[in-house]
């Protein structure tokens, strides 16, 4: 298939766009780098063995994507493009609201002008809200607590609305747990601007002497070791998720939502020790008090993608990790 990747630049889009070429796919990718470096499209066509066509542009622009639609004749579309920092979305919502929503309204009126109705979208367990009840599968209620939350819910609405107005949309919101890790290779991975605010950059940026130590955001959660317990998940497994995702969609029309992630729950504390094992170097950490919004443990019942999908994560955290400082130590 001719798959076109908003986003394919940055960290999932870019591992997604290495497997679905490896899968065979012809893959283009359609960035602005507004978060990614402008060498990754050289890097993922080396690593794919073929060039992949990229597009400079911004999915605001519908015209530049109805253009890239058209030119490169294609099938379906995996929309990654969009921001993504909790804290950030507090303080500037209507950046994110501009870009995560008009940016997917822009989109969807190219792909309709040139009639091309499939599409993944990049969601994320935030829609989720703090859990009711563990695993959390699909059913569970969903109730954003923050401005990038609410544009996930927003939008995965919006493509409901969507696919029920016209029964060609084949339409699949992927919910994506915490995604982690690189490609063995260390050439891709994640690129944080500045201070990063997920925990496995941060623990890596520590492991290498970038950061002096690790603040473990609260020890006293109803938890086995009272650290924060989330559902880490391998960015190739991810990867993968995507291309059995892009399979079904062949054979379904209409709009559904499906959970990525491992089932496996993990603490602040065994990713530390985790990412000591794989890198060999000390982790040091203090207990620093919680941070606000976040939930206890949050951890995926990834059964639907099982079933619908035929797909499961396979790797491991020592995986995760020993890709995370691959890739840490190629960068540095
Ligand atoms: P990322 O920032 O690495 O990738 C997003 C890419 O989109 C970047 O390359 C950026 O340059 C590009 N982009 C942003 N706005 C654009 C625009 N208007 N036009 C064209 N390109 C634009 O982020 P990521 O971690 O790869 O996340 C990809 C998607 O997955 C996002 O939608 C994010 O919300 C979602 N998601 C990420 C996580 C996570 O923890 N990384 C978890 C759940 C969901
Ligand atoms: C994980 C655990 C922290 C940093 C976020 C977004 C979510 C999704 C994935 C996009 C928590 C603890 C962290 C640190 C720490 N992204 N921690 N010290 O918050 O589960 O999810 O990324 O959709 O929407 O909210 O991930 O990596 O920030 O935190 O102790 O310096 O690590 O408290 O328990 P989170 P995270």
């Amino acid at each position: 298939m001719n798959i076109l990747l908003t986003g394919g630049a940055g960290y999932i889009g870019s591992h997604t766009a290495l497997v679905l070429a490896q899968a065979g796919h012809n893959v283009v990718l359609f960035d602005n780098l507004s978060n990614s470096d402008a060498a990754v499209p050289e890097k993922i066509s080396s690593m794919a063995g073929k060039k992949l066509p990229f597009v400079q542009a911004d999915v605001r622009a519908t015209d530049l994507v109805e253009k890239a639609l058209r030119e490169h004749r294609i099938d379906a579309v995996v929309h990654f493009a969009g921001f993504k920092a909790v804290g950030e979305s507090v303080a500037v919502p209507i950046e994110y609201y501009a870009n995560n929503i008009h940016g997917t309204v822009s989109l969807l009126q190219a792909m309709q002008r040139v009639s091309v109705k499939t599409l993944l979208f990049s969601s994320s367990a935030t829609v989720y809200g703090l859990p009711q009840y563990l695993p959390i599968d699909e059913a569970h209620p969903t109730h954003a607590i923050n401005p990038y939350g609410r544009t996930k819910l927003h939008v995965e609405e919006m493509l409901g609305d969507v696919a029920r107005s016209d029964a060609a949309w084949r339409i699949m919101c992927l919910r994506y747990f915490n995604p982690v890790g690189a490609h063995e290779s260390g050439m891709i991975g994640e690129r944080p601007n500045g201070i990063p605010n997920n925990l496995m950059p941060f623990i890596a940026q520590v492991a290498s002497g970038e950061r002096e130590r690790l603040q473990v955001f609260g020890n006293d959660y109803p938890t086995a070791d009272g650290t924060g317990i989330r559902d880490y998940i391998h960015v190739m497994d991810l990867a993968e998720g995507h291309a059995a995702a892009v399979h079904y969609l062949q054979s379904h029309q209409g709009w559904d939502v499906i959970n990525l992630g491992t089932g496996q729950g993990y603490s602040v504390l065994d990713m530390v020790r985790a990412f000591e094992k794989a890198s060999g170097r000390g982790i040091p950490y203090v207990i620093a008090a919680r941070r606000p919004g976040d939930v206890p443990a949050c951890y995926a019942n990834p059964a639907k993608a099982k079933r619908l999908l035929g797909w499961q994560a396979t790797r491991s955290l020592d995986d995760m990790c020993a890709s995370t400082w691959q890739f840490q130590r190629n960068r540095v």
